[in-house]
């Protein structure tokens, strides 16, 4: 039963609340706007995607090391990098009811209006206030560093920024990673961490808000070698998206961003996009950012931030690739994408709509699931002794001895556990455990013996 777009956000986020894998923020006290705690299930899945992320663009490549730099640094970095400067939205005022909105977006949502020609340039003057109709300010640009200040004064010398992107750490730190490493161009150096930004229209659950983390990219190529890398980078992502989170090639695209619209450093820019339920939006970005930060951080610091090319003999200042990618955005696709209703049979041979989350098993939070089936000694022993064995497996478990087995199945297929095994009279007679399948609910028996060995080979 396929969920309509209108619905599904609705559903996701209570379904989301109720099973553990995002909570509003701060709720005891009344919450507070556009924060979210990720919950048990919800950290397990972000931090397995994490992993496949670090694994595969790290750990399986090598022209890559990763670091992690810090999310307060020298303030100066920011004014080097063009942040203070230049990191800023276009926003409007309603002079009625004050509400603040990004002028970009009231734009794109006049030009996908119904009936409206989409070639006519549209005018902000012909845009009304989205909650009131009121008239809108003239536009203005505001600047989203989050500004906070450190040690026991609170003076202009003691003001520092959170970061708003992991990238700049990576540029920060280039020197002595070519210093130390003995790495030859092309290389990368990969981040993962939060960042910070104090955006104007922050909404759409954890689709846009103030506090992220990203999984970014510095990747360094000769001049003449940037538009292979993006080539390059551009072919790992498509595969990262339908081999890792398994996205449905028909709700991603990559779509090369016009000049007009493009960071004014980057000679192009390429954005995966996937399908949310609120429309088509970014995912991650794919940016040929030329050799803008290392010029800048180099005139700032007044430090040699170029390269000696062994080949040539000459020093060159890097261009830079970045392939940037969303984790907290990749963790509301994954849920999109995967969470469905479909029907399962009831006890008296009816149907009834079951939810179910179809989450890659590498993904997914819990591996399996142990169900004695009663609460007798010889099932229960059993099926502890089998959650030992995949413990000792490093295998994440759950065991559940509670309410009935359809109920149980019910829980572990919304949760998105693969699969789930019951210990039941059988079982001390043949020494097998029945094994049930989350998507297709098919049932086998397989030996206690061999039953973690064949999970563990089928977490994929
Ligand atoms: N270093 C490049 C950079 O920061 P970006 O497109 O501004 O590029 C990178 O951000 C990614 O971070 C985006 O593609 C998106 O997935 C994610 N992102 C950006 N702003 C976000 C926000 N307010 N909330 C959640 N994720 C965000």
């Amino acid at each position: 039963m396929s969920i309509s777009q209108e619905k599904k956000m609705d559903l996701l986020v209570s379904f989301c609340k109720r099973r553990g894998y995002v909570y509003p923020d701060s709720e005891i006290y009344g919450g507070f706007a556009n924060a979210f705690d990720f919950g048990p299930y919800g950290t397990e899945l972000k931090n397995n995607i994490r992993d496949e992320w670090w694994k595969r663009f790290v750990h399986m490549r090598t022209d890559v090391v990763g670091v992690d730099t810090p999310i307060i640094q020298n303030p100066k970095v920011w004014e080097a990098s063009g942040h203070l400067q230049n990191f800023s939205d276009p926003l409007v005022e309603c002079k009625r009811c004050h509400h603040r909105f990004r002028a970009d977006h009231l734009l794109e949502a006049r030009q996908s209006e119904p009936g409206y020609d989409k070639e006519a340039p549209v005018d902000l003057k012909d845009v009304r206030c989205p909650e009131c109709g009121g008239e809108l300010t003239d536009m203005m640009y505001f600047n989203l560093m989050l500004k906070t200040s450190i040690g026991v004064r609170e003076d202009a010398a003691s003001v520092a920024y959170l970061r708003p992107e992991a990238a700049v750490g990576m540029f920060t730190t280039w020197k002595n990673i070519r210093d130390s490493m003995r790495v030859k161009l092309p290389f990368g150096i990969a981040q993962i961490g939060k960042a910070f930004r104090n955006e104007i229209t922050p909404g759409n659950f954890i689709f846009r808000t103030r506090e992220f983390e990203v999984m970014e990219i510095e990747y360094f190529v000769k001049p003449d070698d940037a538009s292979r890398a993006i080539d390059m980078w551009l072919e790992a992502y498509k595969k990262w998206c339908t081999e890792v989170l398994r996205l449905d090639p028909a709700h991603v695209q990559y779509r090369e961003v016009p000049e007009s619209d493009r960071a004014f450093y980057s000679a192009r820019s390429i954005d995966p996009e996937y399908a949310f339920p609120f429309g088509m939006n970014e995912l991650g970005g794919l940016v040929n950012r030329t050799d803008y930060d290392l010029s800048r951080h180099q005139k700032y610091s007044k430090q040699d931030l170029r390269w000696l090319d062994p080949e040539t003999n000459q020093k060159i200042l890097p261009y830079v690739i970045e392939p940037t990618w969303g984790l907290t955005r990749s963790v509301l696709a994954v849920l999109c994408e995967h969470l469905d209703i479909d029907e399962a049979d009831t006890s008296d041979g009816d149907k009834e709509p079951r939810m179910v989350l179809r989450l890659p098993p590498r993904l997914a939070p819990v591996k399996v699931a142990v169900f004695p089936l009663q609460k007798k000694d010889a099932m229960t022993s059993t099926a502890k002794k089998l959650v030992a064995a995949f413990h000792a497996a490093d295998i994440v478990v759950e065991y559940d001895d509670s309410a009935s087995i359809g109920k149980r199945y019910r829980r572990q297929d919304e949760i998105g556990t693969p699969w789930c095994l019951t210990v039941d009279v059988e079982s001390a007679s043949d020494a097998s455990v029945t094994v049930r399948e989350r998507d297709s609910m098919s049932q086998e028996r397989i030996a206690l013996n061999d039953v973690v060995a064949w999970i563990h080979q089928h977490i994929i």
